[in-house]
């Protein structure tokens, strides 16, 4: 018979990907998501039960209708600069789905969770590559929800609950059959605003110092494929299977990128201009965050399809010219007089 997974957040970006490697593995994704950030139209591999995580009635009545398995838990908030300005808005919904859920899992006696952790558990490392045994010092209060979820999901470890958390590093690309995308609305991510920019869609791009100890300047960062970071998803439910206990798996590409080298490949696969303007750093952005993957391909037996990350922009890109606003653009050669290329205000 068809496992049922319920999939908490599963019309987000990440989610309606994990959905997709699931329904491929032969398990049947039940997507629970309140629509605060996802799209209907994402979910296409299972049921959809619109509801918010912290309501215990309706996740209860989920949980009673689908009598899942397991439960993969992405919902959430996501900005991490949001939630500087706006903590309480982060404590609130983060802590309160996984408390939430944990309590439903309880009751129905469901015993597997896989959980969407997050590199900003890690904050500024002080070694690269990162390993899961780093120092774990998040500096914004979205990593200190990623971590203290963490540690819920150990405690509960003692009552019967095993977990895997996964800490991803920067989701990049889309389904490369680009039935799915990235959608974030604000958008806050480099990829996509740099392809909406090469779009036509954004004057410039925001770029973030210039000045750190790197080669060019800028940040880097480690981009991984939404597809090989859903199918980790489904790895890690199959270790489950086999295992008690609460794990941490690192998921990210293993190579850096610099915010201009993610620039100058977007430039190269959509041929089209990609005006940057020159920001203050922001405070707290680690220099270099590249993660370690070593544990996820040794315990959980992963491996990389889309390491490369022009195959990623690509993906993305795909994605991008398949959606309904990038068909109006403006053609690229009349943006260029519109915009002041590279401007530097610090
Ligand atoms: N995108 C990344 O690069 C990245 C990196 C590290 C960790 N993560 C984590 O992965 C998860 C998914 O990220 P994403 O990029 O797909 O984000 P997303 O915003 O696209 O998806 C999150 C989904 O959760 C839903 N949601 C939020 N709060 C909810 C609630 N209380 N009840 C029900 N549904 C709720 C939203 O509607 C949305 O569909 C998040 O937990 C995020 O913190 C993402």
């Amino acid at each position: 018979m068809q496992k049922t997974v319920v999939v908490t957040g599963g019309a987000g970006f990440i989610g309606s990907h994990v959905c997709k490697e699931l329904s491929r593995a032969g398990y049947l994704p039940v997507v629970f998501d309140n629509l605060s950030n996802g799209h209907r139209e994402s979910v296409r591999w299972g049921p959809l039960t619109v509801g918010d995580v912290a309501d215990a009635e309706a996740l209860l009545t989920a949980f009673k209708v689908h009598s899942p398995h397991a439960v993969i838990h992405l919902a959430g908030y996501i900005a991490a600069g949001e939630s500087v300005e706006d903590p309480a808005k982060y404590y609130g919904n983060n802590l309160r789905t996984t408390l939430m859920l944990l309590e439903v899992m309880r009751e129905t006696k469901v015993s597997k969770i896989v959980f969407s952790s997050s590199a900003a558990v890690y904050g500024t490392p002080d070694g690269i590559p990162i390993k899961e045994t780093a120092p774990m010092l998040p500096t914004n209060p979205y990593g200190h929800t990623k971590l203290m979820s963490e540690q819920m999901l150990r405690d509960h470890s003692n009552c019967g609950i095993s977990s895997i958390s996964l800490r991803y590093f920067n989701a990049a690309g889309a389904d490369p059959d680009g039935e799915l995308g990235e959608r974030h609305e604000p958008e806050t991510h480099l990829i996509p605003l740099v392809l909406e920019t090469a779009a036509g869609l954004r004057s410039h791009v925001d770029v973030f110092g210039d000045h750190y100890p790197t080669p060019d300047g800028t940040c880097i960062r480690d981009y991984i494929h939404v597809s090989d970071l859903a199918r980790a998803h489904v790895l890690a439910l199959k270790r489950l299977e086999n295992a008690d206990g609460a794990m941490a798996f690192n998921l990210g590409n293993g190579n850096g990128f610099s915010v201009l080298d993610v620039i100058s490949a977007a430039e190269q696969v959509t041929g089209r201009n990609v005006p940057v303007v020159i920001r203050d750093p922001r405070p707290g952005d680690p220099v270099t965050l590249v993660a370690d993957a070593t544990r996820a391909r040794a315990e959980l037996d992963w491996r990389q399809e889309f390491g490369d990350l022009e195959i990623q922009i690509r993906h993305a890109w795909n994605w991008h010219l398949r959606t309904a606003g990038i068909r109006t653009l403006r053609p690229a050669r009349n943006r260029r007089a519109e915009v002041e290329p590279r401007i530097a205000t610090n």
